[in-house]
Parts: structure tokens; C-alpha cells; sequence
């Protein structure tokens, strides 16, 4: 008997259908991947079982049984449990909180030290590795946060785990350790399903795969007979290409003394991830590749490139556009051509209850393009929003809905159209295909590649190593706060970066 199955369920928000007559079943004691493009109605899906949605017809099955989750904690007697896409911990409160909230009788105290007791023994079991009980969860970094929401399932002894996009945030060591833990579980006979953008990673470590498409099921296959590109194919409907094919440029060797910025031995203490000594340049008409493991000073570097004004004690130089930048603060360095797509589209690049239109003119509140006399002219703006909708493929195509209302991917698109389209010369591109799917990775690929054809030039940040070789002309490695080796495109190699970024030598 399957332990799960959606037998034709619709899901409406209003007269959309996000869900169309889905058809599908998991087998128990195995994992089950879920792929399809952004928007597609993975996230729906899964949140209809857990029930946050109520469905609009069909039926879900739990081990052969019809059931109406109508809410998390229904879901939760019945065994399911979730981790969300962007995780819903409470912030403020503890760990142990976290974990126990809406689960225990009371707060006894006997209560929580049996609870913890408990944990610890979890924990152990499955190789966690955690300790921070206590610590509140806002202090966690992304991946222990995550490995709170998997505690918390465990000790709900939630049969049926739903991950959307565990990995998205990860680190390579953390995804390793996951996938690590998700085999032990489908050992003890959980079913797991995994939701996930990287083909790759669905088609090591899933048995089955079920590919949705603009709310509809395409189809399922048996993972070890199916490949990268029949499942690029089925996602998308068209043939996608895993590396940037198109044109690359070859210009005259970039002159040293033409950088357009140029950091000399830029030193950060006194904040998370210091920088010591970072010094580089970037030039016109390059990609220029920042990698390193997560926590190496690649966020300080990228925060303060756009915000100096926030590091009173930074050391050292830094120059852009000819003028030193030592204490600017965005305003100036986006009147000299830079824009920015941030590390966290949610926190730092939209505003979730405004319309894309309010979205598009943040930061270009001062274009004259759309500004007059200090008047914003939003009639000179719908049109632009509606070229990058056509542009990038953002669905669904409506300026006037809710930034919130996007799923991560299409928020992601938006973020990218919108620094481009205020014609800069320089960019600094943080994680652009973070929780995108492969169609839209391309089309990205081919923006950023255009503005390097261009001339223009681009710092990208990226934790994905294929998406750094396949883009860029050199690449930084940081470790430890300080560029600890550069390469050159034609040195490229995955091994001897991957050595650089665990603290090996070049
Ligand atoms: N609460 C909501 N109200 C209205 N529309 C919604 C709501 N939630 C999702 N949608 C729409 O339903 C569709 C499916 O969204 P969903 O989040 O399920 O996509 P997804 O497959 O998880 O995509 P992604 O890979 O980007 O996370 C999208 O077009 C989205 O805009
Ligand atoms: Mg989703």
C-alpha cells in the first residue's frame, strides 16, 4: 500500500488553478523527489497535505485512507510533518521551545527536562550533533536552524517528512550530512519527500521522482531510469542546457590600471566574518568569481562593496568609478553605475506586501526615468516591469499583485531584472540561482553573460562552483577572511578550488 497518494487533487487561489487533477503515489520506505519549474506547485502541493490548504477537489491518501487535513496539527497525529522552503521557526524563543511548542501538555518543568532528555537521545541516534538547546533560534545560523526543523519532525515521529528545498542554504558539508541523515531515516522506514531544484542532487539520492509542470503532473519515473536532461525536458517542455553555450566574448587583455574597483589590503574586524587583507581588482568586460565555504568573509566583503557608511573601522582602500569610497553609502556608489542583487532576496531585496510595481522602483527612487521634480510617475514604470516579466518569464505576469505572492524563484527573477535594468556598469551579484529552476538558470546565465559582453563588469558571489567555472573569467577563493588563492579561467578545476576553499594550498 502507498503511504501517501494525491488521487486528481485541484488547488485554486481564486480562479487559478496553483494545483490541476495532481495524480501520484509514494511508496513507503523511500524517498520521492518532487521537481518542476518555479511556480509550478511543488510548495502547494505539499502544503495542501500538511494541511495549511484546504484542497478544491480530489483526494489525498494516507496509507490507502482518504483524509481532510485541515491543519498542521491534524497533519501532524496523522505523521506528516514539513520543513518549509523559508523555515518558520519562532525567532525569539529557544531552541527546546521551538521543538516542544504545541506539543507538550504543559511547560512543567519535569515536562521539558524529559523532552530534552528525549531530544538528546534523538540527536545522538542520527548523528546531529547538536547542542544548542537553549541558544534562541535567531542566533542560529541557517544550516543549525535546519537541523531544528529535522529535529522537531523526529520528535514528532513524523512517518512521512515533507523537505521543500532543504538544500538551498546549505553548505556542501551540511548537504552531505543531510542526505546522510535522510538514507538512516528511510532505513528505519520513513518516507521522505524531497523538493529541490538541483537535478543532480534528486537523481543520487531519490528512488522515485514526480515532475509538476504550471500546476499539472507530467509524469513519474523510476529515478535510476531516467536522467538530468529527460528531466529537464519533462520540468521545462523544452531541451535545457546545464552549462552557458552562448557567446563569450574575447576582449583585448583588461589593462591593470583600468579597474573599475579595487580594494587594497581591506581589513574588517569586530564583525562575524572578518576580512584581513583583502586586496583585487575588477575590470571591464569580466566576471570576476568569489567562492569559498560559507562564513569566510564573503558576506562581509559583499555588505560592505555596497554599504561602506556601515564599516566606520574598515582599513585599508577602496575605490570605484575613480573616487576613494571609504564611508559612502549606496546612494552614492548607485549614482556612479552600481547595482546589487543581495544574498537574501527576502530580507534585504523586497517588500513582501507591496506590488511589484513599489518593488521595481526600490532603489531607483531617484531615476529620472520615473522621477520628475521629486514626483514618481508610475505610468513611466508599469511598462518597465512588464519587459521584465516578459524579459525573464516571471509568472504570474501581473504587476499589480503582492511580492509575497511570487514563489522564491520568480522573486528571484524579479530581483535580477530589476538591477539590470538601470543600465549599470559594474555589478555585484550574490547567489542569482539560488532556488531557481533550470529553465530560469539559463535565462540568467545569458543575462549575466550579455552584460560582460557588454564591457560591464561583475563581482558574483555564488556557492555553487559549476555556476562560478561556468561564468567566470577568474575566480577569488577566500578562506579564513582573506583571498587565499586567485585562478584563472583556463586553471579551472573543481578539485584544486575545492582544496583552496577547505584551507589546502593552491
Ligand atoms: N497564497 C497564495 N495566493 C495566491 N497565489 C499563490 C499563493 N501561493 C502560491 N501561489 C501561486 O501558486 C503557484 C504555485 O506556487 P508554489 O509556491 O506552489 O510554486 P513552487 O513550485 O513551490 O515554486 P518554487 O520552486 O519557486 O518554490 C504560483 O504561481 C504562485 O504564485
Ligand atoms: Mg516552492
Amino acid at each position: 500500500m502507498s503511504a501517501l497518494e494525491f488521487r486528481g487533487v485541484s488547488k485554486c487561489f481564486g480562479s487559478f488553478f496553483a494545483n490541476r487533477d495532481l495524480s501520484f503515489s509514494v511508496e513507503p520506505g523511500t524517498i520521492h523527489g518532487l521537481i518542476g519549474e518555479n511556480g509550478a506547485g511543488k510548495s502547494t502541493a505539499m502544503k495542501a497535505l500538511f494541511g495549511i490548504y484546504p484542497i478544491d477537489g480530489g483526494t489525498i491518501l494516507i496509507q490507502g485512507k482518504p483524509v481532510r487535513n485541515k491543519s498542521p496539527v491534524q497533519a501532524m497525529r496523522l505523521g506528516i510533518g514539513m520543513v518549509h522552503q523559508h523555515f518558520m521557526l519562532a525567532g525569539p524563543e529557544t531552541v527546546l521551545d521551538n521543538i516542544i511548542l504545541g506539543h507538550e501538555p504543559g511547560f512543567l518543568r519535569l515536562d521539558r527536562e524529559r523532552a530534552l532528555e528525549e531530544l538528546k537521545k534523538i540527536s545522538e541516534t542520527y548523528g546531529l550533533h547538536f547542542q544548542k538547546w537553549h541558544a534562541r533560534v535567531d542566533e542560529l545560523s541557517v544550516g543549525e536552524q535546519q537541523r531544528v526543523e529535522i529535529l522537531k519532525l523526529l520528535y514528532q515521529r513524523s512517518a512521512i517528512l515533507i523537505l521543500d528545498e532543504p538544500t538551498a542554504v546549505l553548505t556542501p558539508q551540511e548537504v552531505t550530512e543531510l542526505f546522510e541523515n535522510l538514507k538512516r531515516l528511510k532505513a528505519e522506514g520513513k518516507t521522505i519527500i524531497l523538493i529541490s531544484h538541483k537535478l543532480k542532487e534528486v537523481l543520487t539520492h531519490t528512488d522515485s521522482v514526480t515532475v509538476l509542470r504550471r500546476g499539472e503532473c507530467v509524469g513519474t519515473r523510476v529515478t535510476a531510469e531516467t536522467n538530468e536532461d529527460e528531466l529537464a525536458q519533462m520540468m521545462v517542455g523544452r531541451p535545457v542546457s546545464f552549462t552557458y553555450e552562448g557567446e563569450r566574448k574575447v576582449f583585448a587583455k583588461a589593462d591593470e590600471s583600468r579597474a573599475v574597483l579595487r580594494v587594497e589590503r581591506l581589513t574588517i574586524e569586530g564583525v562575524s566574518e572578518p576580512l584581513r587583507k583583502v586586496g583585487f581588482d575588477l575590470r571591464p568586460a569580466e566576471i570576476l568569481g568569489v567562492a569559498g565555504v560559507q562564513g569566510n568573509g564573503q558576506t562581509t566583503l559583499l555588505r560592505f562593496l555596497s554599504n561602506p557608511s556601515r564599516y566606520r573601522s574598515a582599513d585599508g582602500e577602496y575605490r570605484f568609478a575613480g573616487a576613494n569610497r571609504m564611508g559612502s553609502n549606496p546612494l552614492a556608489l548607485r549614482r556612479a553605475g552600481m547595482a546589487l542583487v543581495p544574498e537574501d532576496r527576502l530580507s534585504e531585496g523586497l517588500l513582501l506586501e507591496q506590488d511589484l510595481v513599489e518593488n521595481y522602483l526600490l532603489g531607483q527612487h531617484e531615476d529620472p526615468r520615473f522621477v520628475r521634480n521629486g514626483m514618481i510617475d508610475r505610468s513611466k514604470l508599469r511598462p518597465r516591469v512588464e519587459a521584465a516579466i516578459r524579459d525573464f518569464d516571471i509568472r504570474p505576469p501581473y504587476t499589480n499583485i503582492w511580492a509575497s505572492r511570487l514563489s522564491g524563484g520568480n522573486q528571484q527573477k524579479l530581483v535580477i531584472a530589476r538591477a539590470l535594468d538601470s543600465n549599470p556598469n559594474t555589478l555585484l551579484i550574490a547567489h542569482p540561482t539560488r532556488g531557481v529552476d533550470v529553465g530560469a538558470i539559463e535565462r540568467i546565465h545569458e543575462a549575466i553573460m550579455k552584460e560582460r559582453n557588454a564591457g560591464k563588469s561583475i563581482l558574483l558571489f555564488s556557492s555553487e562552483l559549476d555556476e562560478l567555472m561556468d561564468l567566470s573569467d577568474r575566480i577569488l577563493v577566500f578562506y579564513n577572511g582573506a583571498v587565499a588563492a586567485e585562478f584563472s579561467r583556463r586553471e579551472f578545476d573543481p578539485w584544486a578550488i575545492g582544496r583552496v576553499m577547505g584551507g589546502g594550498a593552491k
